[in-house]
């Protein structure tokens, strides 16, 4: 159980108890899909000897079963029941993990209820999640096949007139049509705009000419998939069309270094060097991938600065890009496992489409 692999962690490491809020983490170690909880404070405490209890609001009390749990009722004091279940789980003073992402107004009332020495949980549990097993991969690479398929969907649509705003809302039902939901707001980038890398889609229709960078993912059973492609209508600017193949290039030889033991900066700079030699260096201002599983930024990032090892079973994209001002962008995103070697989870067509 994944309690018990952190709680080694924390007897190893001398933390006396750790406080995890609704999120990514909270589910992996648990498999409860408690979402926002809103302003009401909602805590698993879990001890060294991975004893755990689940302070919940009562709105969770015909949702949880099967978990040891302390329900509160709007009205009560949630931290005087918390203090009860730290004092039940022999919580009172030491080192305490607690959630990189946890509301300010929670942590300030727990400050309060011992003599804690506060430590962030995700570099002690990035441990755990940056390696997937066999059933978390099952789940990461049928994210990725459903955003294959919405690839090709998009190919058959009218592109030409659209809004950005648009194609990005068809995207988003086609990607909710065939899995959970989306793993981030759907980018659509056309012409000019294709320059800014996290572009908003806005009220730009697309024309001939365009080269447009479609950027979007979903979600299967919580774990994520991240897919770009830029695609032409008609005829680009030849400049733009030397620009695919550069980054495209760059792509494949940072996908081609990928293997069990090479450190993630490796891949970066297969990517960058790419780049740096084809002379738009400075074209390419973000790092080159980063993880992805129940969120869809996560450990192992690959970039310049990535000193992790990559290791079997880690996941994360591959997605160099060059923009250049008053031209346009282009972007190739494949999400990537390591087994051995790298193998590609999304397999869109990485040849420039030009419809
Ligand atoms: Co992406
Ligand atoms: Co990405």
């Amino acid at each position: 159980m994944r309690i018990g692999v952190l709680s080694k962690i924390m007897t190893e490491e001398e933390f006396e108890g750790a406080l995890i809020s609704p999120g990514s983490n909270l589910y992996y170690l648990t498999g409860l899909r408690i979402h926002e909880a809103g302003e009401r404070p909602t805590l698993l405490v879990i001890n060294r000897d991975g004893v755990h209890r689940l302070l919940a609001p009562s709105l969770y009390e015909n949702s949880i079963r099967d978990f040891p749990v302390t329900f509160w009722h709007d009205g009560e004091d949630p931290y005087a029941k918390l203090s009860a279940i730290l004092g039940e789980l022999g919580i009172s003073s030491g080192r305490l993990l607690v959630e990189d992402t946890m509301r300010a107004d929670w942590l300030i009332n727990v400050m309060r209820l011992g003599s804690f020495e506060f430590h962030p949980l995700g570099p002690v549990i990035r441990r755990l999640r940056m390696r997937k097993d066999i059933a978390e991969l099952k789940l990461v690479k049928k994210a990725a096949e459903v955003v294959d398929e919405v690839f090709e969907e998009i190919l058959s649509w009218d592109l030409v007139g659209m809004r950005e705003r648009d194609l990005a809302f068809r995207i988003e039902l086609a990607i909710r049509e065939r899995s959970d939901g989306i793993s981030f707001e759907p980018i659509v980038a056309s012409g000019e705009n294709g320059a800014n890398p996290h572009h908003e889609p806005g009220e730009r229709k697309l024309r001939k000419g365009d080269m447009v960078i479609l950027d979007y993912g979903a979600k299967w059973e919580g774990y994520c998939s991240d897919i770009t492609r830029t695609i032409a209508l008609g005829r680009p600017d030849p400049k733009l069309v030397e620009i695919y193949e550069v980054v495209k290039e760059a792509q494949e030889n940072a996908f081609l270094t990928v293997r069990d033991g090479v450190k993630a900066r490796e891949v970066d700079r297969a990517a960058r060097e790419t780049i740096e030699n084809a002379g738009y260096g400075r074209y390419f201002t973000h790092r080159t991938g980063h993880g992805l599983g129940l969120d869809v930024h996560e450990e192992p990032f690959i970039g310049p600065d990535g000193e992790v090892t990559l290791r079997n079973g880690m996941t994360f994209t591959i997605e160099p890009g060059i923009y250049v001002p008053g031209l346009g962008g282009v972007r190739i995103e494949d999400d990537v496992v390591v087994d051995g070697k790298g193998k590609r989870l999304t397999r869109a067509d990485r040849s420039l489409v030009q419809l």
